[in-house]
């Protein structure tokens, strides 16, 4: 089969991660006869040194045709002065937007050789996290009306019954797939917009009996995911309360640079990057960690194109580079032997040849 690849290198870290997403591919396709074409696109930063603009029409065009989009990152202290609508994470969220793509799937997991790395005690998390969180990813405050009058500045966070719903529905056939329990998160206790999601829940909870349902309000659940996290498999929540969720679940696993995602929309096209940023104080050095891009490019292999076995074969090659010790230098402990972007990639790769 071959399966047509939008390419993000973005900025910062961006293209030597997607450098090595790419290799893994492709040796995943010599491996189990699939061919991947790649089409660059430009968005973000180096687009708006280009172009002069983060997203051209052209480029969404691009994604739009694709089977799938992966993305390394955007963004960097370079245009971090421009105003809101002309920054690089403008093309994110218009690509977001764009697709349709309103499901984002974060999944967090603590594989065992990375134990050390996870700040907790080991009491406190039960020597395992698998957490999935779902964060709603085309609406609420992100894309409510925001102005600026006088002195005065406000963003609008709000949802329809249909948005609650679609996202729902999500969370609970992600939950039924796994431990089948559900958390949807939300701040009922002072916000509107959560009080409608919480009454959509309700409304559609009874159509999945064999799913565990609690609703949990945000400040709450940051701190519950510190105090037990074992309690949680799948997190459903709004956009933001997703954006600040994701990133403390990130943490449990020892490093933000271990975590991919998926954004999807109804049908199979998606996009895939890792949940951490471009990262330009070590742009450029050859030491980013590139498993989060990788662990991304396996979920397209599932998600978009309904590869299990291909993605099974990038996951489990990543739990075996752990094993032997191989770190980079944001998940390393004294005891293991560093390797650089390139090396670590190398690694994996190897691993995938010995399956
Ligand atoms: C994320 C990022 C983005 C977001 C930024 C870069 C716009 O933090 O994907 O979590 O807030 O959604
Ligand atoms: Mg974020």
């Amino acid at each position: 089969m071959k399966y047509d690849i939008a390419l993000i290198h973005g900025d910062g870290i961006g293209p030597e991660i997607i450098d090595s997403a790419v290799e893994v591919l492709n040796h995943i396709g010599s491996v189990f006869s699939h061919e991947f074409d790649y089409t660059g696109v430009i968005a973000g930063g180096s687009s708006i040194d280009k172009f002069g603009i983060p997203l051209l029409e052209e480029e969404l065009e691009k994604c739009k045709k694709a089977d799938a989009v992966l993305l390394g990152a955007v963004g960097g202290p370079k245009w971090d002065t421009l105003p809101g609508d002309k920054r690089p994470e403008r093309a994110l969220l218009g690509i977001r937007a764009g697709l349709e793509l309103f499901a984002n799937i974060r999944p967090a997991i603590l594989y065992p050789p990375l134990a050390d790395a996870c700040p907790l005690k080991l009491e406190a998390y039960g020597g395992a996290i698998d957490i999935i969180v779902v964060r709603e990813l085309t609406g609420g405050i992100y894309f409510g009306k925001r102005e600026r009058v006088g002195d005065t500045a406000y963003d609008t966070m709000s949802y329809s019954v249909s948005e609650i719903e679609r996202i729902g529905r999500v969370g609970f056939e992600t939950a039924r797939k796994r431990k089948k329990k559900l958390t949807s998160v939300d701040k009922a206790n002072v916000l509107e917009s959560s009080r409608l999601w919480r009454e959509v829940m309700h409304g559609i909870k009874s159509e999945y009996p064999d799913v565990e349902y609690a609703d949990m309000l945000v400040d709450n659940c940051a701190m519950q995911l510190i105090r037990n996290p074992g309690q949680f498999d799948v997190i459903v929540t709004e956009n933001m309360f997703g954006d600040i969720l994701s990133d403390e679940v990130s943490m449990l696993t020892g490093s933000i640079g271990m975590l991919p995602s998926a954004s999807m929309g109804s049908g199979s096209l998606g996009m895939f990057e890792p949940i951490h940023g471009s990262a330009p104080d070590i742009a450029g050095q050859g030491i980013a960690n590139p498993i989060a891009t990788i662990l991304s490019a396996a979920m397209m292999l599932r998600y978009s194109f309904d590869l299990d076995t291909e993605a099974d074969a990038v996951e489990n090659a990543v739990l075996s580079v752990l094993e032997k010790g191989y770190r980079t230098r944001d998940i390393a402990g004294s005891s293991d032997k560093i390797v650089g972007t390139r090396e670590m990639t190398r690694l994996i790769i190897e691993e995938i040849e010995k399956q």
